[in-house]
């Protein structure tokens, strides 16, 4: 194998969007399906620790990570054809999910807009099923093809194969057994323009824009998140830090009732959905630090490297932050990184 993809006690700094410090036993760029195969040839393979990453920017590191950490840098994206209902586009794992949405805009393959500037690889984008600003990739979902780490074996993952919820799928639930290598997307023809997020739709009204391009909505997206979520780039962050808690509907209205401007979100389910930036601001978190992570002044919901922290760091003030809100509004924070 290469040796710039084959490194032995690498760090893990610059491949985590926090920002985190940590080394891997063996750190594995992987570039090919062939060199997929070859290291999982090796002997010893089966009892090896592992790890998949590809932008880092869902993780927190508590520690040096034994084993093979394999970063997934398959490349390639292209169109697999159209039809009178859709376009059906692919893309290699490692590619850059912001690169890859705005491609496809160019391109004239509407359908990913309103997920502009999400961090992190196409690869990662089922996993945890990303969403914003008023649709979730499950919505554009088509398929993926993975290859299991038990077995070497390659699997076709339909949309009914993922079972993809909120923040979720059976990737992020059998976490460390598939290695997602390409993922396509239908994006529906005739085009329609989803601005039903109200931040969305200020944003467009705010620039005159009545019937918005995709184009459009893809910059008025961009536009907020530089307003609200920091640049991992400047500011060392995994994006938001806690899942919004679903709660039942009793237990929502008895927080209206002490709480009457609280925002919520009436679920399919019944339940309602609040929102966690909320709970952490009301309980007193918003702008502030403990050590060397803050919790960022702009949008609570997001843990923030100011310097030097370690995951240690990021543990403590996320157990501090959640124990706080459980104490006042009886409800659970839950992380949305994974934890390694
Ligand atoms: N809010 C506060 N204080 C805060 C932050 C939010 O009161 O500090 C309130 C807002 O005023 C609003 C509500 O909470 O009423 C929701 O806020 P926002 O629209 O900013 O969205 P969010 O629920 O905080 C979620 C996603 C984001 C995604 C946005 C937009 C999760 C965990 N987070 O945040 O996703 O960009 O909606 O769709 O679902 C991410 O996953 O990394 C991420 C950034």
């Amino acid at each position: 194998m290469d040796a710039a993809l084959d490194l032995r006690a690498a760090a893990l700094t610059a491949f985590n969007s926090f920002g985190l410090p940590a080394h891997a036993a063996r750190l594995v760029r992987l570039r090919s399906l062939a060199q997929l195969r070859a290291l999982m040839a090796e002997d010893g393979w089966a009892r090896t620790p592992r790890l998949v990453i590809g932008g880092g920017s869902n993780l927190v590191l508590r520690g040096d990570v034994p084993g093979t950490v394999i970063k997934v840098e398959l490349a390639g994206r292209r169109l697999l054809g159209s039809t009178a209902d859709a376009w059906l586009v692919e893309a290699g794992a490692g590619e850059s999910w912001h690169d890859f949405v705005r491609w496809t805009l160019e391109q004239g393959w509407p359908g990913l807009e309103n997920l502009s500037l999400i961090p992190g690889t196409v690869g990662a984008a089922p996993i945890q099923n990303i969403g914003a600003y008023g649709l979730e990739l499950a919505e554009r979902f088509a398929a993926l093809d993975a290859v299991d780490l038990a077995t070497g074996g390659v699997r076709e993952f339909g949309p009914a194969d993922c079972g993809f919820g909120y923040r979720d799928s059976v990737f992020k639930r059998e976490a460390g057994r598939w290695l997602v290598t390409a993922v396509r997307f239908r994006l529906p023809r005739p085009w329609q323009a989803v601005t039903r997020y109200a931040d969305v739709a200020q944003a467009l009204a705010g620039a005159g824009i009545e019937t918005p391009s995709a184009l459009d909505i893809s910059d008025a997206v961009i536009a907020i998140r530089r307003g609200k979520l920091p640049d991992p780039a400047q500011l060392g962050n995994a994006g938001s830090f806690f899942k919004n808690p679903v709660v039942d509907r009793e237990r929502c209205a008895a927080l209206l009732a002490a709480h009457p401007t609280m925002p919520h979100y009436p679920q399919a389910d019944g339940r309602e959905k609040l929102a966690a930036g909320w709970l952490i601001e009301q309980a007193g978190w918003k702008g502030r630090a403990l050590g060397p992570v803050g919790c960022y002044a702009r949008q609570a919901l997001v843990l923030v490297n100011l310097g030097g922290a370690c995951g240690a760091d990021v543990e403590r003030i996320a157990q501090a932050i959640a124990a706080d809100v459980e104490q006042r509004f009886a409800v659970q924070l839950e992380p949305e990184p994974v934890f390694v």
